[in-house]
């Protein structure tokens, strides 16, 4: 109970941090998964009651968004592009290199919580596509062997 308070505390003072704005909504959702790396239902609950918007308007735009996660995610959340230009260039590969080295498929997280592997689409750098995001770096002119090097990083 304690824990749920202060959890409520936190998301409390990002709304009023927010709430005077004209469209508070998008800064609270991305500042509160900043927070916890994912919106958990009873915090979207809670930021629609305080907003006075319907629950479904505020889960409608958290699920809209790809940078916005509803399920708990690992540390890592790596987020490949398969829009057109970066798939051309290689972007399924890029794809099948991360789940042959996380043994994750789509929208899955390594049992050890470090790493999440979704698509996305374009991350707006297509001139160095085929591209990736890992949290908020952008990777691009992704090979192979640059997947590989990268994750290695990360493993660390
Ligand atoms: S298409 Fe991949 S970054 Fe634009």
């Amino acid at each position: 109970m304690e824990i749920l308070d202060s959890l409520y505390q936190e998301v409390e003072e990002i709304v009023e941090k927010y709430e005077q704005e004209k469209t508070p909504l998008l800064a609270i959702l991305e500042e509160v998964q900043e927070k916890f790396r994912y919106l958990p239902r009873n915090v979207l609950g809670y930021i629609a009651k305080r907003l006075d918007i319907p629950s479904s308007t505020v889960y409608g735009v958290a699920t809209f968004y790809s940078f916005l996660e509803t399920k708990p995610v690992g540390e890592y959340v790596i987020r490949v592009c398969k829009s057109t230009p970066c798939h051309v260039r290689g972007g399924l590969n890029v794809l099948e290199v991360l789940k042959r080295e996380l043994n994750l498929r789509e929208g899955e997280t390594t049992k050890d919580g470090k790493f999440t592997l979704e698509v996305t689409s374009c991350l707006g750098v297509c001139g160095v596509a085929p591209a990736m995001m890992i949290n908020e770096v952008t990777y691009g002119n992704l090979t192979e062997e640059r997947v590989r090097e990268i994750l290695a990083l990360y493993r660390r």
